[in-house]
């Protein structure tokens, strides 16, 4: 586990140069046409066809960190020509600041109105369906509101106006520790009210302490009925994922990963009944684990915790929710039963009426019951 706060020396990933030798899940970026599956082989066809055909959900994914890369490359075709060489499966991020500054960097080149967050909805959620995912969790970060001066509720309905027919998603407003200040303040005071907001989330550099704004802003968004989340135990300790649960009161861990640290936290993530939206993808890039191997997902669904899986920030990763499922298979030796469970783990979490629920989990059991027969 790397520790976090570290800094870099080395600049990452700053322009692409990589060339030659394309990757599926590069080509799937540059053209649209999602060619997934080619980052932890090998699967057999017949695994791969099986993740294909589960109904899945992705309950994890910044909405800027999943910036199309085809849209830079309209903006900047000769500046964006090559694909990134984050993309490729043995590329490590030198800490978490390179990856966020990165990240950002491309964001606010593409995020400058409403209208661009409408454009690059579409697409991923276009990308989505293509995977055969029906359910989408997905969050829009509150210091956009500041940097752009748009007003939240615009962005909120940009994203909704491009959800395709097929696909249930639902929006959340995601946060830093330190994002309570004069201009968003009163904006988070008001957010809970807004209509089709489904949830927050707390994400950003992880070191930062829980200031006390948030827990009374948790509680009062689940009396509004709304989902909280929080970024716990990626970069900071099991005790921190101890927080979220106990201080912020949520049943949401966003990655959660290092409360394997602690064996009594992860008994109180299950005893409280929570769900861990894990991204293995991401925590291997961002050496919150070494390999994929050591990856604790394993450990933690063998124990009866709650874990689905999602792609976090496939821009600066390269992944696709499919990718994910295959390197649990190839990586982790999980089943194809074991796939269904994690992809029957997100539509129970999901925010679904009762029939709509039941349908989809039937329709992954009807998958697996296909391949066994
Ligand atoms: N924001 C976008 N990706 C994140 C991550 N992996 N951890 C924390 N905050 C994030
Ligand atoms: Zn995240």
């Amino acid at each position: 586990m790397s520790g976090s706060g570290q800094r870099s020396v080395v600049a990452a990933c700053v322009e692409c140069t990589l060339s030659g030798d394309i990757p599926g899940n590069h080509r799937a970026f540059l053209s649209n046409s999602p060619s997934f599956l080619t980052m932890y082989p090998p699967i057999t066809p017949q695994t791969a066809d099986f993740i294909h055909r589960l109904p899945k959900t992705e309950t994890h994914l910044h909405i800027e960190g999943a910036l199309p890369y085809q849209l830079l490359q309209q903006l900047d075709p000769e500046r964006f020509s090559q694909p990134q060489a984050c993309w490729a499966q043995d590329f490590k991020w030198q800490c978490f600041e390179d990856f966020e500054h990165h990240l950002i960097e491309h964001a606010m080149q593409w995020f400058t109105t409403p209208e661009r967050y409408y454009e690059a909805a579409k697409v991923i959620f276009a990308g989505q369906l293509a995977q055969n995912i029906r359910y989408v969790e997905t969050s829009f970060h509150a210091g956009m509101i500041q940097f752009l001066g748009i007003p939240g509720p615009e962005i909120l309905a940009a994203i909704h106006s491009a959800v395709p027919a097929g696909l249930e998603v639902r929006v959340f407003m995601g946060m830093a520790r330190d994002s309570y200040n004069e201009v968003l303040g009163p904006v988070l005071d008001d957010c809970v009210e807004w209509d089709g907001l489904a949830g927050l989330d707390l994400h950003g550099v992880e070191y930062l302490p829980l200031e006390a704004w948030t827990p009374r802003l948790w509680a009062k968004a689940r009396a509004a009925g709304l989902t909280t989340k929080a970024h716990a135990g990626e970069f900071g300790p099991a005790a921190n994922v101890r927080e979220a649960i106990e201080l912020l009161g949520v049943q949401r861990i966003q990655h959660g990963v290092r409360a394997i640290e602690d064996a009594a936290v992860v008994d109180l993530a299950i005893a409280s009944g929570a769900t861990f939206d894990l991204c293995p993808i991401s925590n291997v890039k961002l050496n919150v684990v070494q390999e994929l191997e050591a990856h604790p997902i394993r450990q933690f669904f063998d124990r009866g915790l709650r874990c689905t899986i999602s792609t976090d920030d496939p821009f600066s990763f390269g992944n696709t929710v499919e990718d994910e499922y295959a390197a649990l298979s190839s990586g982790l030796q999980f089943s194809h039963q074991e796939l269904a469970q994690i992809a029957k783990n997100g539509f129970e979490v999901a925010q679904l009426d009762a029939a709509t629920r039941t349908k989809c989990i039937a329709e992954v059991d009807a998958v697996v019951a296909d391949f066994e027969g």
